[in-house]
């Protein structure tokens, strides 16, 4: 039932035993506040927010107080001013004077109530508590000397989350907020929610990242951010742990068409910043992506997806790799007609010709390659294009998404011989069921990913030995370890920092000569700055050498194109257009070869900056999944900071060897939604109603 009270003369209608503090804010009436929190329990410590009532004797707090018919209320009056100010000098009294050593200075509730109040605590005997700061705990800072004790984290973590972690303790007659016996967050089941830290008025509980207010999601959701196309990774790990995969994969198309690709090769740089990594070991976010879009039915995404009407614009998008797919995907879904026109005789770029299927299979890029036909794409494929510009005459915009598939030759002895391969030819001929070339006893020269999947490949095209040799250390070798790991079980010998220094052989080649490397770096202008161990040269005996140092794109300045580093098409600024009117490039043909994800991203950017071009809002974005239910109260997890990250399920070395069947099955029913539920929640804290500062009450003035 509502009720009309009157505060400081102004009338509001409210509900019936509404919090009255709550009722002032509500309608732009300041009173200053401390250990209230709109989201938690009022314990009426504080006493900065009393008021007056008509009718009643002295003053009590508002936030306390409730609503009743014909209330009436003052927020200010001598004595309210005198007990407030007291009261806040109490508090100030054991709070360190200097806010400027502070990290959270400048976004301090506290500080911004001093300045509101015009308090000083010069007035009182200020103590030092002389608590130790605790930075002991992963992501998660107590330093208790700033703590004024009005308890929204002790609130915060049991009545908000459940979580049952933060106590009062006492030592030396002093209280101060932690954990039972003092004991590390992670021995005392905490879930690192953060909302300890979101509630803190001062710096006491804080995050370890310092950041600005503008940094502030970024730095706190990570994995997000780090992601290029920025999945809504808490998310979809939400939806999959509560067992919704329809809802998960939804979320995941919002941002990533082929969700179920990425889910076995991304490179997953969300886990490589996940926040749970430095609890123990980050959620398998990648798995979980591809556990969920196995099990999605699909229905969902494509229900919710967004088409618009024919804008009467056509658009030639040349291409069919990640980031050429993705473009064309959206562009159709924008309204615009599409072609894709691909040199091969399938879609999928790297994604089909590159990756081996033992890590990517085809049916899965067949499948996914099928939405652009459903999104209205029209693909041609064996269709490659010399000339793009002639293209204008029939499109009002062409978009160059065409990758790199040239592999490039390094410039020394002997690169040329009969047994020598570059890495894209390779790959794309084993991918094929071609005929590669290779001999029994391979040289691999390269230390990433895609050398990788040349060693790898070698294997299971029957290759009796093989080596892989790069200059970087070990320790700094670009693949992932998982896969050095895995191609040192298949039987690979890999040989990080060497030196090629030429490839023997006269009328084929015999093997390699190397030079075990002291130390490599890169000087200020990236140049490579290589120290060799002296007299440490040495040959490794093969038939076929296979580059693997990079890829470029095929193109000339035939095209009519201005091409950049690398035989890169050159791109003015965020907008992707290129030295023609109406071209547009994206993808590794711009920034050389990179990740598929990169190219999702880019490929979206590129859709985007054409539909603008063709007179569009360049809005791609969807809402493909139903807003999701966010629990607050996550309960206490007995050992949830030592739960252990589920293994992915790997087929047997002896098994994979001889073969291009998938080599990893991802997670297996029983752990998936255990897997899910490691994940932090780190998007949980940003529900959390905000601080409002007196400052936000635009009339409100500050006191004398
Ligand atoms: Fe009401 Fe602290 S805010 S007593």
């Amino acid at each position: 039932m509502e009720v009309t009270i009157q505060i400081d003369g102004k009338e509001i209608r409210t509900e019936q035993g509404a919090n009255v503090l709550e009722a002032a804010l509500t309608n732009g009436i300041y009173i200053p506040h401390l250990c209230h929190h709109p989201d938690l329990p009022d314990i009426g410590s504080c006493r900065l927010c009393i008021v007056e009532v008509e009718g009643r004797e002295g003053v009590c707090p508002s936030c306390r107080l409730e609503a009743e018919e014909g209330m009436k209320i003052r927020t200010d009056s001598e004595q309210i001013s005198h007990l407030r100010k007291l009261s806040m000098e109490l508090i100030l009294a054991a709070h360190p004077e200097d806010c400027s050593t502070c990290p959270k200075y400048g976004q301090c509730e506290m500080q911004t109530l001093i300045q509101y109040m015009g308090v000083s605590a010069t007035r009182m005997n200020t103590r030092v508590k002389g608590i130790k700061m605790d930075d002991r705990n992963p992501l998660i800072i107590h330093d208790m000397n700033r703590c004024v004790l009005c308890g929204r984290c002790v609130r915060a973590c049991n009545d908000l989350r459940g979580v049952g972690v933060l106590h009062y303790n006492k030592k030396d007659m002093e209280t101060y907020v932690g954990t039972l016996h003092d004991r590390l967050l992670k021995d005392s089941d905490c879930r690192f929610c953060g909302a300890c830290a979101e509630v803190c008025p001062t710096g006491t509980i804080r995050d370890v990242m310092n950041y600005t207010a503008v940094e502030k999601k970024d730095t706190l959701i990570p994995c997000q951010a780090a992601c290029p196309a920025h999945a809504d990774v808490p998310r979809y790990v939400r939806f999959v742990k509560e067992g919704k995969m329809e809802e998960a994969t939804a979320v995941i198309h919002e941002k990533i068409p082929f969700p179920e690709c990425l889910g076995h090769i991304c490179a997953h740089a969300c886990e490589g910043n996940c926040r749970r990594g430095e609890v123990n070991e980050a959620v398998s976010i990648r798995n979980i992506k591809r556990y969920a879009a196995e099990h999605a039915n699909n229905e969902m995404w494509k229900k919710n997806s967004k088409h618009l009407p024919s804008t009467g614009k056509k658009v030639c998008v040349v291409g069919g790799g990640p980031a050429g797919m993705t473009a064309a995907y959206y562009l159709a879904k924008q309204g615009h007609k599409t072609v894709l026109k691909e040199a091969m005789p399938k879609l999928g770029g790297q994604m089909q010709y590159g990756i081996p299927s033992y890590r990517l299979p085809r049916e899965v890029v067949d499948r996914e390659a099928g939405y652009l036909q459903d999104a209205g794409v029209k693909v041609e494929t064996d269709c490659r294009v010399e000339d793009p510009k002639a293209l204008l005459k029939e499109y009002d915009a062409v978009l160059m998404a065409i990758g790199t598939h040239m592999g490039v030759r390094l410039p020394m002895e002997g690169n040329d011989l009969p047994g020598v391969l570059l890495n894209a030819d390779f790959l794309q001929n084993a991918a094929m069921g071609k005929r590669t070339g290779m001999g029994k006893r391979v040289i691999v020269l390269g230390g990433g990913n895609v050398a990788f999947d040349c060693a790898r490949t070698a294997v299971r095209l029957g290759a009796e030995e093989i080596h892989l040799a790069c200059l970087e250390a070990r320790e700094n070798m670009l693949a992932d370890d998982e896969e050095i790991e895995q191609a040192q079980e298949e039987g690979i010998h890999v040989h990080p920092a060497h030196t090629f220094e030429r490839i023997c052989g006269t009328d084929h080649v015999t093997g390699v000569e190397f030079c075990n490397v002291k130390s490599f770096t890169f000087d200020e202008n990236r140049r490579a700055v290589i120290e060799k161990e002296e007299g440490s040269n040495h040959v490794i005996e093969g038939d076929t050498v296979i580059f693997a140092v990079g890829q470029r794109a095929q193109i000339t300045a035939d095209a009519g194109l201005e091409l950049g580093r690398g035989n890169s098409i050159a791109v003015k600024d965020e907008s992707l257009a290129t030295s023609v009117d109406g071209i547009f490039a994206c993808g590794d043909a711009v920034y050389g070869t990179k990740t598929v994800i990169q190219g999702v991203a880019s490929g979206r950017e590129a859709a985007s900056e054409i539909d603008r071009y063709l007179g569009g809002d360049g809005d791609i974005s969807e809402v493909l999944a139903p807003v999701q239910e966010k629990n607050p109260w996550i309960g206490k997890i007995e050992g949830f900071g030592y739960l252990e990250r589920a293994k992915e399920q790997f087929v047997p070395v002896e098994e994979r060897r001889d073969n291009f069947d998938p080599i990893s099955s991802g997670i297996c029913d029983a752990e998936i939604c255990g897997e899910a539920g490691r994940c932090l929640q780190c998007d949980l804290r940003f529900n959390i109603t905000g601080h409002r500062l007196w400052s936000d009450y635009t009339d409100q003035e500050v006191a004398e």
